[in-house]
């Protein structure tokens, strides 16, 4: 499945409007949305449409309007399940199933949402099915349904529509919420950290100015503006944990023995404050990554997508929406706090990895 989304994920962007288009015509209508705003507001529910928008793109080959009803409740359900699991109950639930599998508990809206968000999925496969037409494929639902077709004499391939309901839940799931939540953060610090967000703006003038849009070849000539980026990701630490992998064979790592069948979760969070690493890993510092000419500087310890097999597939497509939209918001909008309040970067526990 994993070698399947990347290829396709590769591939998106080749079909008549390239992946960076999308994203940048949602930043049109992000900054509408945003425009339309009165006075203070949260951008958290626009934000999170807006970069689910670019994965319904990959996964349903559309958009959905931000005041598209149904969609919002999907996108609802979704942040409520990923918000409960963190929560202390869920958790319980994860270590002795059993035992709270019939009483009440979050683990039961849980599973009540997730019913009626893969019914939403079905919906759509079904409608795919409708019209679908192989050597025209327009999205990753038709891809996975021709690879069905291909895979049917194999059932061990796993290629099936419950596979394909899985799959895009753990696209929209991985893809959604992680990229909501550092752009989030990153709108945080830029309220909390006005100098950083001027310097910011004043390398959006010099090097785009206000006469188009911001775009992908820009990266390269905004060292800070891709600095503040990493640091948005270090500091922001949106994934924490990496997800529980099992060793497959008696392993010795870094002078540990880890005997076959054990379960290892990475700490990320440690490697993104490493003190033997950062200068100063507990503050929000662009300059963690910009060398004294005022480059950009790569750093061996900034992996917020983690490492390995496993790493994050969706890193590049994460980078971009993460710059367009950032940069974006910026060119047009200035964030502050409200008068008299003071921000605090005190985050929460949301999803959790099951132990
Ligand atoms: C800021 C945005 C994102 C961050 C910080 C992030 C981070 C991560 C991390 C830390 C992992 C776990 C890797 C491990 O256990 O070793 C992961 C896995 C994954 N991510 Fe992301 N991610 C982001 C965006 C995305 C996007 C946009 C997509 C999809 C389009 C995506 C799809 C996935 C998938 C499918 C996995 C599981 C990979 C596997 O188990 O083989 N992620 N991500």
């Amino acid at each position: 499945m994993r070698k399947f989304a990347v290829s396709h994920l590769r591939t998106f962007g080749d079909g008549k409007k390239s992946l960076e288009l999308r994203i940048q015509q949602e930043c049109v209508h992000l900054c509408n949305a945003f425009r339309a705003e009165k006075g203070p507001f949260n951008p958290m529910v626009t934000l999170n449409s807006a970069v689910s928008n670019i994965i319904s793109c990959l996964i349903f080959g559309q958009r959905f309007d931000y005041r598209d009803e149904y969609y919002q409740r999907i996108l609802r359900l979704d942040t409520e399940c990923i918000q409960l699991m963190g929560s202390p109950r869920a958790q319980l639930y994860n270590v002795c199933p059993w035992l709270l599998e019939y009483l009440p508990g979050p683990h039961q809206t849980i599973f009540s949402n997730y019913k009626q968000i893969t019914d939403f999925l079905r919906g759509e496969i079904i409608k795919h099915k409708e019209n679908w037409d192989p050597s025209n494929p327009r999205d990753f639902i038709d891809n996975y349904l021709t690879e069905m077709e291909k895979k049917n004499s194999d059932p061990e391939a796993g290629f099936n529509i419950e596979g394909l309901v899985v799959t895009c839940l753990d696209l929209i799931e991985a893809g959604t919420e992680t990229a909501t939540t550092t752009l989030r953060w990153g709108l945080l610090f830029m309220m909390k950290f006005p100098e950083i967000q001027e310097k910011v703006q004043a390398e959006i003038d010099r090097v785009i100015r206000q006469s188009r849009q911001p775009c992908l070849a820009d990266r390269v000539d905004m060292p800070y503006t891709e600095a503040v980026i990493h640091e948005m990701q270090r500091f922001g630490d949106v994934v924490p944990l990496g997800f529980p992998k099992k060793a497959v064979k008696d392993t010795k790592l870094g002078g540990f023995f880890i005997p076959k069948g054990t379960s290892i979760t990475v700490n990320l969070s440690s490697v993104l404050h490493d003190p033997n690493e950062w200068e100063t890993p507990n503050t929000f510092d662009p300059g963690h990554f910009m060398n004294e000419n005022g480059q950009f500087r790569k750093r061996d310890a900034f992996l917020p997508f983690s490492a390995g097999k496993r790493a994050c597939l969706g890193e590049q497509l994460a980078r971009q929406v993460i710059f367009l939209f950032f940069t974006t918001l910026l060119q047009q909008f200035t964030v502050t706090k409200c008068p008299g309040e003071e921000p605090s970067l005190e985050g929460e526990i949301w999803f959790c990895s099951p132990p």
